[in-house]
């Protein structure tokens, strides 16, 4: 079990509620270019999907489908998969920030605090994936020491490129 609020040292973490998908769903449907790259677009269902969606062999147990939130609201929102692929990794599902507050820092500033976090637990790697070509993705996941492992996934319509951070 995962402390989250030591996920960072500046925003209050905590697990996004049912009572949450309107805003949050108002929060995705800011960052446009993401669903060019991964449609659909998103909706409340596609959201509440989201919110449960599990990978093979997984539990709700393992996953941390969080927000951010400070005085000004909701800064960012997370999907984190305890040890997944295996038990040293864990696996970013989803991560993404207010559209507003994009390019000042806030999304590295939040990611190296969930590095510090998840090493100072023990995990070894942090895994995720972008859309091939989506050029905001590729450049931010390399800024925060996000490698390409040369995996990639053919889904409908788009690749996904699968990337690595040893912590
Ligand atoms: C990717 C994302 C999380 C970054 O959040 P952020 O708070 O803006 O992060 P930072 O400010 O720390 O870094 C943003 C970097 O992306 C760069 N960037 C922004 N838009 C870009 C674009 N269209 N093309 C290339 N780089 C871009 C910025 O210049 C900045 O890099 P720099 O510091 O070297 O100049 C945010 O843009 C987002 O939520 N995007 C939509 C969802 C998404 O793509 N999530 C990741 C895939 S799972």
């Amino acid at each position: 079990m995962l402390d989250i609020n030591a996920f960072s040292n500046q925003y209050e973490v905590r697990l996004i509620k049912d009572t949450d998908v309107r805003q949050i769903y108002m929060f995705c449907r800011q960052n446009v270019l993401y669903y060019q790259y991964c449609p659909p677009f998103a909706t409340e269902d596609s959201i509440r999907k989201d919110m449960a969606a599990l990978p093979p062999k997984k539990t709700a147990d393992d996953k941390y489908y969080v927000g951010y939130f400070d005085r000004h609201g909701l800064a960012a929102i997370l999907d984190l998969i305890l040890e997944y692929p295996n038990k040293d990794t864990a696996f970013i599902g989803f991560f993404m920030t207010d559209a507003s507050i994009q390019n000042k820092g806030i999304g590295s500033t939040i990611i190296t605090d969930l590095c510090a976090y998840l090493s100072g637990i023990g995990i070894s790697y942090i895994r995720l994936g972008w859309v091939k070509g989506n050029p905001q993705a590729e450049h931010f996941w390399h800024k925060n020491g996000f490698e390409e492992t040369g995996i990639t996934c053919e889904t409908d319509g788009y690749t996904v490129i699968v990337a690595q951070r040893a912590l």
